[in-house]
């Protein structure tokens, strides 16, 4: 794989995207392309316009102008909840799980599943014993062994447990995209390291991720290709293969051009 030229159609593509808060330009002609199965990072100092492209992408905000595609098809998401209905979940920094409920009820958060019959659809009876269930299953099937029961409320998990339910809620049911804020911004080394064997599992399922974050060997570490934001620009796309640490942040910085 060389930096420009990636196999296969990518599963979302952004195009000359451009986003202004009245004189503040926050992006300023980005191209993005993110192909199934990959982890692509983006970095940048602060400012660089990370958090603008990755609402743009979302549906969090609507961009000034340039184009946005899943699979080839044109899209233009209105709210967040387009972009799920789209097939692309995010993960934001401040955490999307609610503490009071149990692991399962957060995982089905917004598509609960009712109880069949006339307890469901008139009482709208919730059918928690079946949504225990795939929720066990799922969490199974990404390895996440460290959350025995579902039936636990999320505030009483640690931090990594916490982050893991958020990337496993934004994983579950299918979903062909999860972007992910600086998951593991608030954790220790251990719990980052479970998040980040999580991205990888995602990744190997054939989940397009998206990461934003700070840490340069984490990065280094798990992105397949990295996305480098420069004052509103794309200053460059690299692989760890071809470029050091050193040359990531003398790109940011603009020490250094591609
Ligand atoms: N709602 C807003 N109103 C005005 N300006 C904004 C708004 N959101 C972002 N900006 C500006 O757009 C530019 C890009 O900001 P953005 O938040 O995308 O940076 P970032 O790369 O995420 O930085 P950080 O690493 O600090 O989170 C900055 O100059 C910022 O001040
Ligand atoms: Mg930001």
């Amino acid at each position: 794989m060389t930096v420009e030229t990636v196999a296969g159609k990518p599963v979302l593509e952004a195009r000359d995207l451009v986003k202004t808060y009245g004189r503040v330009v926050g992006l300023d002609g980005v191209g993005l392309q993110l192909f199934p199965g990959e982890i692509l990072a983006v970095v940048g100092d602060n400012g660089a316009g990370k958090s603008t492209l990755i609402k743009c992408l979302t549906g969090a905000e609507i961009p000034t102008s340039g184009e946005l595609f899943i699979n080839g098809s044109p899209v233009s998401f209105k709210r967040p909840q387009d972009a799920r209905d789209a097939g692309l979940e995010t993960v934001y920094q401040t955490l999307a799980v609610s503490p009071t409920l149990d692991v399962a009820s957060n995982l089905f958060l917004g598509r609960e599943i009712r109880r069949k019959g006339f307890a469901g659809t008139m009482l709208r009876a919730l059918d928690v014993k079946g949504m225990r269930e795939r929720a066990r299953a799922e969490l199974a099937e990404l390895g996440i062994s460290t959350l025995q029961d579902v039936t636990v409320p999320v505030e009483n998990l640690s931090g990594g447990q916490r982050q893991a339910v958020a990337v496993a809620r934004a994983a579950a049911f299918g979903s062909k995209i999860v972007v992910l804020d600086e998951p593991t911004a608030a954790l220790g080394v251990r719990e980052s390291n479970q998040v980040l064997q999580l991205i990888r599992t995602l990744r190997d399922r054939g989940t397009a991720v998206i990461l934003i974050s700070h840490n340069m060997p984490q990065v280094f570490e798990v992105a397949d290709r990295i996305h480098i934001q420069r004052l509103g620009k794309c200053a460059g796309t690299i692989t760890p293969q071809s470029h050091s640490m050193t040359d990531a942040v003398a790109i940011m910085t603009g020490a250094q051009t591609l």
